[in-house]
């Protein structure tokens, strides 16, 4: 096996073909920085509402934070009138955005209601008109736009062929597909089937999504779609290294060992340093839990140091606890013992 090379999105350069999925309230600069130092080739920021009334609050002027962000920065953008998305597109082209992402594949109800995120999906000729004038509002600056959908809205309505189709004749320089209809949710499992068509059709790099969470499983997914390149989600949650473990089986065919103890948690701390600084002292701490919380719920004592880390009130009480803990934890194991060895380091 080979390892996959780089990958161009129009006249950008990606150094590899596994990237971070953009999650809300989860991939923020800090954990993208964290993902792309561990080898991501690619992250998309958390989506970017086109209300114009929302731009300066504190979570949004968060979002479209990139200071000191590996380029290229690529901004997701979500909402319903093609006017306010090419707005939107421009506003964060200015600060900074050298790729422009369309969300059509967010299932949540506050992105649904508004006819946003995969509720597109369902009204092709608004997506379209949407599309249209996000390229237009990017082709002057040479700002790329790509397109993040489901495999359509309900079971019996996958349209995801025929909109990327459509999407790359507006434009549009690469299209993901989340392996799941709008209706699911994320329930069940991702289909590649529709991928694999999506793939078949089009000229332009199509992204397999959904489900990957092992570099056993994005090997298979990209066989069975052929697709250009993979996105994780989920399984990157407490597990930034698993864009370190899909370089090292794609360039020896092997898994490799689980991580150091030491590395994690340098890791760790350097994130939890980038997170604090973002959020600031109490918001921080607040939201770092979760962060903390995902990275040790797969080992020996995870559960209950969780729970512990959980009532701390301060951003330094989180990083003495977690530091303390995970230098125990070397004491015993020079390396990461899971808990429950996953696939992905089974085999
Ligand atoms: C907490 C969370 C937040 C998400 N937020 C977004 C988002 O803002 N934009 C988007 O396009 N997809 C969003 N997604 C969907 C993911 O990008 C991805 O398509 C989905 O999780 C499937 O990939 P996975 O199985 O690797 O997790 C979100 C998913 C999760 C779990």
């Amino acid at each position: 096996m080979t390892e996959p090379t780089a990958l161009k999105i129009e006249h950008i350069t990606l150094p590899n073909r596994y990237f971070v999925a953009p999650m809300a309230g989860v991939t923020d600069r800090p954990f993208r920085q964290l993902c792309k130092r561990l080898g991501a080739g690619y992250a998309v920021s958390e989506m970017v509402t086109s209300r114009r009334d929302l731009w300066n609050s504190l979570k949004t002027s968060r979002r479209a934070n990139h200071e000191g962000e590996t380029e290229p920065i690529s901004v997701q953008i979500a909402g319903t009138d093609a006017q306010m998305m090419a707005e939107a597109a421009a506003y964060n082209v200015d600060r900074g955005a050298q790729i422009i992402d369309i969300n059509m594949g967010c299932p949540a109800k506050k992105v649904c209601n508004k006819w946003a995120g995969s509720a597109l999906m369902q009204n092709e000729p608004l997506a379209l008109d949407i599309i249209e004038a996000v390229v237009a509002a990017c082709a002057p600056h040479r700002v790329p736009v790509t397109l993040k959908m489901r495999t359509g809205w309900s079971q019996v309505e996958r349209n995801a062929v025929r909109l990327a189709l459509a999407a790359e004749s507006a434009g549009v320089a690469m299209v993901t597909v989340h392996g799941r209809t709008r209706e699911q949710g994320y329930k069940g499992f991702a289909e590649y089937d529709t991928i694999a068509a999506v793939k078949a059709a089009v000229r332009i790099p199509v992204v397999a999504n959904g489900d990957i969470d092992s570099p056993q499983k994005a090997r298979d997914v990209l066989r069975y779609t052929n697709a250009d390149a993979i996105m994780i989600g989920r399984a990157a949650q407490g597990r930034p290294w698993i864009f370190q473990e899909m370089a090292h089986y794609f360039q020896t065919s092997e898994m490799p060992q689980p991580p150091l103890v030491r590395d994690v948690k340098q890791w760790l701390l350097e994130h939890l340093a980038d997170h604090y600084s973002l959020y600031g002292e109490y918001a921080g701490m607040l939201s770092a839990r979760k962060h903390i919380g995902w990275a040790v719920r797969q080992l020996p004592g995870g559960e209950a140091f969780r729970d512990e880390m959980n009532t701390l009130q301060s951003c330094q009480a989180q990083v003495t606890a977690l530091a303390q803990w995970l230098d125990r934890l070397a004491e015993s194991n020079e390396r990461l013992p899971l808990l429950t060895l996953n696939e992905s380091y089974a085999n």
